[in-house]
């Protein structure tokens, strides 16, 4: 994790940046007076509302309350984070950003793949230009595809000819080059010839996949013709980390003016061929189903997402895992729609075939959250009559039960409580611990951590077969548990009245977990999500050197916090040690009796089958921090930027200012 940004650096840097400068190069300013005004970029206007003060070094917009200082304005307008957004200003003063303490990030860490990512997909695109066979690239582009080479060039498209090592000649022969290039998945080493590689990708369209501040970080390379993979993509490198990343996002940023709203689709080429029509707020997943860090990253940038499925029973499926991928993330303010194309067709074909006009009124006819959740909740009943409608009810309670405290929530919990005609108690009564569903019965999650699988589930690739695909393992592949999403749905869902006597379950505490404190809490109380969190450590101690927690929430004063900080330092700190040495240590101390209650709560059975640990913690550990860290750094970080501002007046002002943008923006 990098450390952090130290404030007197952001101070100075803010005072030697000029605000005029930066807003100035991003859009056309007219000087009226001693400010400036322009049409605001942050909502459609006909007459300008957006003023710039020079003097205060702030801007403020009277139509939509947009305002703030330098930093906020490159975090709403290029979509940057606060970090980001530091790193652009320091480049553009030519200051290096300085970090207090920790490790380098990974990308400074690994500035060296960055570096030859970059020059292979220049390589790749010059290809296109220069190589003997570029008319058969070339036509596939814009014969096979359509593709016009302005839209090929927004996306960095490539031609990797085919022979073992045009990659490794084309760039410069040093060893640490290759072994770059190497570390960064763009070649493969050969069998019984240490130290010898040669191309990955050969004979394909290269597709750089950037990350979102567009660096390149991987590849996928579609074949020409019916070549098995069809796609094939680099391997999880330290730069690259495909559940984690959305093909396009960046492009996305770039050329969508007011980006507030994501369509999430399947393939590259949707991607490209949506922007070429126009829709260039698409991104794809890279072979996986969409996740739920998909969707939190997505929700930093914009309110409203929709996830794009074929019509087919394959789309139908995937959808219920984007369903419960985002029911879990769910937050007021933000949306989640689900669009479901005509059966055999993809965005690609029937942008094509239709044109923009009409895939925008598709969009505009997607189904909500809740028409989905209770269509799918409908669908799963096997009983009839008021059995029948019961077991609906439990259906859809377990999945709004998934969903963390928002509006949203207690709207579904009504709607439902309104359709089954059972009311909100007795619910929430029968339903026992939610949160698993969405662990549990999502294979894609599970199969986001077969790292070692280079397609997503849909397609029976041969793995291991082409030798390309047969990359080492980046974690230890979960555990085979054929009965294990048979057993679990049982023992999570409704049917194990037999242990639980109602007690428990107060019309409270089944929607408010988070407020028990461990004398009180019964074995059959469902786990908060912190506990959760903490029991998937003690579990499986080895994800916690994987994950990265910020000192900021290390520090949370809360007991439940600080028992999952303890445990996480304990394992990342000592990565060879179990439970069983934890429980040795700590004997006696009072963090012991919270562990013997975790891990003898009923949970820490299914707990320990589960194969998606880390993306359960992960999820856990960014919804913390986006709730106490995060946003208070960069909120303290602004407000030093305010300091720099002597005159107090002016200072309430765009302390004002500031606070409505805050409100505006933020979560
Ligand atoms: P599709 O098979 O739907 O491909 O895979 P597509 O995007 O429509 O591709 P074209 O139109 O035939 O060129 C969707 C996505 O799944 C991943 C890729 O990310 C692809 O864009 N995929 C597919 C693979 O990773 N490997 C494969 O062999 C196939
Ligand atoms: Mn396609």
């Amino acid at each position: 994790m990098a450390g952090r940004i130290p404030d007197q650096f952001i101070d100075e840097l803010l005072a030697r940046t000029d605000i005029t400068d930066v807003v100035a190069s991003r859009i056309t300013l007219k000087k009226t007076g001693q400010n400036y005004s322009a049409l605001c970029p942050f909502h459609n206007e006909k007459s300008p509302s957006f003023s710039l003060n020079p003097n205060k070094q702030f801007y403020y917009c009277f139509g939509c309350g947009a305002g703030g200082n330098a930093i906020s304005f490159l975090m709403e307008h290029d979509h940057l984070d606060f970090v980001e957004s530091i790193e652009v200003l320091a480049k553009e003063a030519g200051l290096e950003v300085p970090r207090e303490q920790g490790a380098p990030d990974r990308y400074e860490q690994n500035a060296g793949l960055l570096k030859v990512l970059t020059e292979s997909a220049t390589f790749f695109q010059n290809q296109l230009i220069t190589h003997p066979d570029k008319a058969r690239a070339k036509s596939y582009l814009s014969e096979n595809r359509g593709l016009s080479g302005q839209i090929a060039k927004v996306f960095g498209l490539g031609f990797a000819p085919s022979g073992w090592d045009n990659l490794i000649k084309g760039l410069d022969q040093k060893a640490e080059t290759q072994e770059h290039l190497f570390q960064a998945g763009m070649l493969i080493e050969k069998k019984d010839q240490a130290g010898h590689f040669y191309d990955r990708f050969r004979d394909r369209i290269m597709f750089p996949i950037r990350d979102s501040r567009g660096r390149v970080i991987a590849f996928g390379g579609r074949a020409f013709g019916d070549e098995k993979p069809k796609y094939l993509n680099s391997p999880e490198t330290p730069v690259f980390h495909k559940s984690q990343e959305l093909y396009g996002l960046y492009e996305a940023k770039q050329n969508t003016l007011n980006l507030d709203h994501i369509i999430v689709v399947e393939g590259y080429m949707d991607v490209i061929v949506l922007a070429q029509h126009g829709v260039t707020n698409s991104v794809a997943t890279l072979g996986t189903s969409v996740n739920s860090q998909h969707i939190q990253k997505l929700f930093k940038l914009v309110n409203k997402i929709t996830l794009c499925f074929d019509g087919d029973k394959a789309g139908r499926s995937a959808a219920i895992r984007g369903l419960e991928a985002s029911l879990s993330v769910m937050q007021d303010s933000k949306q989640v729609r689900f669009l479901f194309l005509p059966e055999g067709e993809d965005p690609d074909s029937l942008i094509r075939k239709e044109g923009k006009d009409a895939f925008l009124d598709r969009l505009e006819d997607s189904s909500s959250m809740a028409h989905v959740l209770f269509d799918h909740a409908r669908k799963e009943v096997t009983l009839a009559d008021e059995e029948g409608e019961a077991q609906f009810a439990q259906n859809a309670m377990k999945y709004i039960q998934s969903m963390p405290d928002c509006t949203l929530k207690s709207i579904l919990i009504k709607q439902l409580t309104e359709q089954s005609g059972i009311n909100a108690e007795s619910l929430a009564i029968t339903s026992t611990k939610p949160k698993y569903i969405t662990a549990q019965s999502d294979p894609n999650t599970a199969h986001s951590e077969h790292y070692h699988n280079d397609t997503p589930p849909e397609y029976d690739e041969p793995v291991g077969y082409y030798d390309d695909i047969a990359y080492e393992p980046y974690l230890p592949p979960a555990r085979e548990d054929s009965g294990y999403f048979k057993k679990s749905t049982k023992q999570n869902t409704f049917n194990n009245k037999k242990g639980f006597n109602g007690k428990p379950f107060g019309k409270k505490s089944s929607v408010d977990s988070d407020h028990f404190t461990f004398p009180k809490m019964s074995s059959l109380t469902p786990l908060s999500q912190i506990d959760n969190a903490t029991l998937c450590l003690l579990l499986h101690p080895h994800v916690a050197k994987e994950i990265d927690v910020s000192d900021p929430l290390l520090r949370q004063p809360d007991p439940k916090i600080q028992l999952f900080s303890k445990v996480w330092r304990y394992f990342s700190k000592y990565p060879d040690k179990n439970t069983g040495n934890l429980l040795g240590n700590w004997h006696g101390n009072e963090n012991y009796n919270a562990i013997l209650f975790l891990l003898n709560h009923p949970d820490a059975h299914t707990k320990s089958k589960i194969s998606n640990v880390k993306q359960e913690v992960i999820d856990f550990v960014d919804r913390m921090e986006e709730r106490l860290g995060r946003n208070a750094s960069s909120q303290r970080l602004k407000n030093q930027g305010n300091e720099t501002i002597k005159d107090n007046d002016s200072r309430t002002e765009l302390r004002q200012w500031m606070e409505q943008m805050r409100k505006k923006k933020r979560p």
